[in-house]
């Protein structure tokens, strides 16, 4: 099938006009952001691992107040932890010890803030019947993918390599996120302790995908203007998701600084770090992600107890401590401050040019 044309499939199938799908952005996918891609003819993105029930429920609400458009709801899968407790215990207090020199001392012992139940989570987002649910890390449990099947919902599935994505089309994903490593934010790898080992480039992935899967692959790394939308479609894929392309425009409302920091980012300057969370993730670079690489420096801390650890170091009077996450993918210097609509609208009438 030519590029253009599964693409187009793709479109009819999910009530889209253009091929392009705005990465669910946890914390920094507001409805404004979504209903600009919406309104454009692609597909919003809520990301809603920090989410309460009601404040899904009110995104959804908002986002449908000004646009009867498609959009996708996403979540992170909870892990089952392997690591032994005594284990994690020595890494949190490494951890802590060394947080010590950015001039905060978190109470390594404190429990965190509660997070939102994950099945709370789940219920909300059924309820809420966007066009399709999301998962990162790994699959739904099957009373959700049972939910979705209810609903007519689609469920769209990242997944960072094949033994990954083949599991999700077996357990029923309508499509595959093929995530790059080039991707800015968190790593989608379902074992998370071999996300640093699981780094493949857009380029082998998505060919690799396709050739592979029954169901549609949605190429997701790095993608930031038309040239990049054209080779995803020409090397297999029936749409790309973008995140980094519209942190910069007016409707993602993003810190000035963190806007800064992405302008004329090099790709080669983007680093990946589990120094901010505790799970593999993209950024801008900094001194504090630096020092974590120093050959003597611990190893973060397991997920959720680094990010713990980084937010209450944040509370308490930081000396050189990062004042917030600039997550960034590799393609961060294409990223214009441009209105989201357009940018969207420019990727793809750019694509048909170089695809005709
Ligand atoms: C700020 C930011 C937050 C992200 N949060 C999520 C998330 O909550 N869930 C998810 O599935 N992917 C998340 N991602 C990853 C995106 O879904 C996607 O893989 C990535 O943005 C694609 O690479 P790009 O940033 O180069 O376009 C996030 C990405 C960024 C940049």
């Amino acid at each position: 099938v030519q590029p253009h044309h599964r693409a187009l499939g793709f479109c009819e199938r999910f009530g889209l006009r253009l091929p392009i799908l705005q990465a669910p952005m946890a914390g920094s996918s507001p409805p404004e952001l979504a209903i600009a891609v919406a309104q454009a003819g692609g597909m919003g993105a809520s990301g809603a691992l920090q989410d309460t029930p009601e404040r899904i429920a009110e995104w959804a609400r908002r986002f449908r107040a000004s646009s009867d458009g498609a959009f996708q709801i996403n979540i992170w899968i909870p892990e089952d932890s392997e690591l032994d407790p005594r284990a994690r215990r020595v890494r949190v207090r490494a951890a802590g010890r060394f947080l010590r020199q950015f001039g905060a001392a978190p109470d390594v012992d404190e429990p965190g803030e509660p997070r939102p139940n994950f099945e709370d989570q789940c219920g909300a987002m059924l309820a809420a019947q966007p066009t399709a649910l999301s998962s990162i890390t790994g699959l739904f449990p099957s009373e959700v993918i049972a939910g979705m099947r209810e609903r007519g919902i689609a469920w769209f599935c990242c997944a960072t390599s094949l033994a990954e994505a083949l599991a999700a089309q077996e357990a029923g994903a309508d499509a595959i996120v093929a995530q790059g490593m080039e991707a800015g934010g968190h790593r989608g790898t379902f074992d998370q302790d071999q996300a640093e080992r699981n780094d493949v480039g857009l380029f082998s992935l998505v060919p690799w995908f396709a050739d592979h899967l029954r169901i549609p692959t949605i190429a997701a790394g790095g993608i930031a203007d038309g040239r990049g939308v054209a080779a995803a479609l020409s090397l297999g894929a029936s749409a790309v998701q973008v995140g980094t392309a519209l942190l910069r425009s007016p409707e993602a409302g993003i810190t000035r600084e963190w806007s800064d920091a992405l302008a004329g980012l090099a790709p080669e300057d983007t680093v990946t770090t589990r120094a901010y969370t505790g799970r593999l993730a993209r950024a801008a670079p900094t001194s504090y992600l630096a020092a974590w690489t120093a050959p003597d420096a611990p190893r973060p801390a397991p997920f959720p107890d680094q990010l713990r650890l980084v937010t209450r170091s944040r509370k308490g009077n930081p000396r050189g401590l990062d004042e917030a996450n600039h997550w960034a993918g590799q393609s961060a210097a294409l990223a214009t401050t441009d209105r989201a609509g357009e940018i969207v609208a420019r990727m793809w009438r750019d694509a048909k040019a170089l695809l005709a």
